[in-house]
């Protein structure tokens, strides 16, 4: 990454996260090793692809019900394009429901555009390089772990004042550190109605995400079947948690360890999200655990019809302790939320 960018002035602190996440050619996400067991953290669908035969599954009824026979599906941060594999692989098994559909990816990063154009090879994607002017009636706009990898600013309040967090470098020790800055009225903050600063002391958001959503939003208005669906770890409070974490080899470490090898996440507040959508005339809302959600599409059963069908006892072990780590309340059950928006 551009180190001058870094360490010459002090940056807000999305700033910071953007630079070292996404920044081109050194960002984190223009780099291998980030996914696995051999990289930095694991995704559901790296855990099982049982987890994608459910999306599929979800997927497919949402539209059967409707009579639609011939729908889009948009993916939004594929990553190495593991979850895209395993839904494409499903549903083309329903051959009896004559089903037709196309997969469509939007990827920031240029690093895991080119991987998931391998990995997906001869399976008829299009990567989708403008969001605001992707339009597609019968269109599932979906996310697996998105918005966590948002860059996010801190603000807090202090004696009815409020301030920024911002990173520092000191160039005499090498050392970045934080400093809380007094922000003016014209902050974007300001803009931003929905949060209510005379309610809160502190808030974590993401200052892309109204943007975002705006654009996903207008693609869940385009057509009535249209619906947005995104996977993340998160909560539901008017109040925010300082969620900031830096994961490295599966363990948490602090935002300025080895710089561009270690994730930056945070967890999502998903009352905003809605927030944002209804402000976008999308009030058609449903919130649940992942524990629920799979469990709801029959994640139970498809693990009964599999455990039936393989013969060595290892596989039988290792598929029903992915599950239990996809939906047990201390494992990614709770944490993680299941998150629709349609009109
Ligand atoms: C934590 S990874 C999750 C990858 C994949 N969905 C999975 O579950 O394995 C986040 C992905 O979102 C991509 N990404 C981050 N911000 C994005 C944005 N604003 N638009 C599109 N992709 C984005 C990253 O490059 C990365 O591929």
């Amino acid at each position: 990454m551009n180190s001058n960018k870094l360490t010459k002035n002090k940056i807000t602190l999305d700033r910071y996260i953007n630079l070292v996440m996404y920044s081109k050619k050194t960002g984190y996400y223009e780099k291998d090793k980030v996914f696995g067991r051999k990289g930095d953290f694991v995704t559901s669908p790296y855990i099982s692809s049982i987890f994608g035969e459910i999306i599929s599954i979800w997927i497919t009824h949402h539209f059967t019900k409707r009579n639609v026979y011939n729908f889009n599906i948009f993916e939004i941060g594929a990553g190495e394009g593991l979850l895209a594999l395993d839904i494409i692989n499903t549903i083309h098994k329903f051959k009896s429901l004559n089903i037709n559909f196309k997969y469509f990816i939007y990827e920031k990063s240029k690093f895991y555009k080119k991987k998931q154009k391998i990995k997906l090879k001869g399976k008829n994607i299009v990567w989708v390089n403008d969001l605001s002017n992707f339009k597609k009636k019968n269109c599932i706009i979906l996310s697996n772990e998105l918005i966590d990898a948002f860059p996010v600013k801190h603000l807090m309040k202090e004696n009815n004042v409020w301030y920024e967090k911002y990173v520092r470098y000191n160039q005499e020790i090498k050392n970045f550190y934080l400093e809380n800055i007094k922000i003016n009225k014209d902050h974007e903050i300001y803009k931003k109605s929905y949060y209510p600063m005379n309610k809160l002391n502190f808030i974590e958001y993401e200052p892309d995400l109204e943007n975002f959503l705006k654009k996903v939003s207008n693609l869940v208005k385009y057509c009535k079947n249209n619906i947005f669906i995104t996977f993340d770890y998160g909560y539901n409070s008017i109040e925010f948690k300082n969620t900031l974490q830096a994961i490295n080899k599966h363990k948490k470490v602090k935002i300025f360890n080895d710089i561009g090898n270690s994730d930056i996440t945070h967890l999502v507040n998903f009352y905003y999200i809605k927030e944002i959508f209804k402000l976008n005339k999308v009030s058609n809302i449903t919130y649940q655990s992942q524990s629920n959600f799979l469990i709801n599409g029959g994640i139970k059963f498809r693990l009964q019809r599999i455990l039936k069908i393989l013969k060595n006892n290892k596989s039988k072990q290792k598929l029903k302790m992915s599950v239990k780590r996809l939906i047990s309340k201390d494992q990614m059950g709770s944490l993680f939320k299941v998150f629709t928006a349609k009109i």
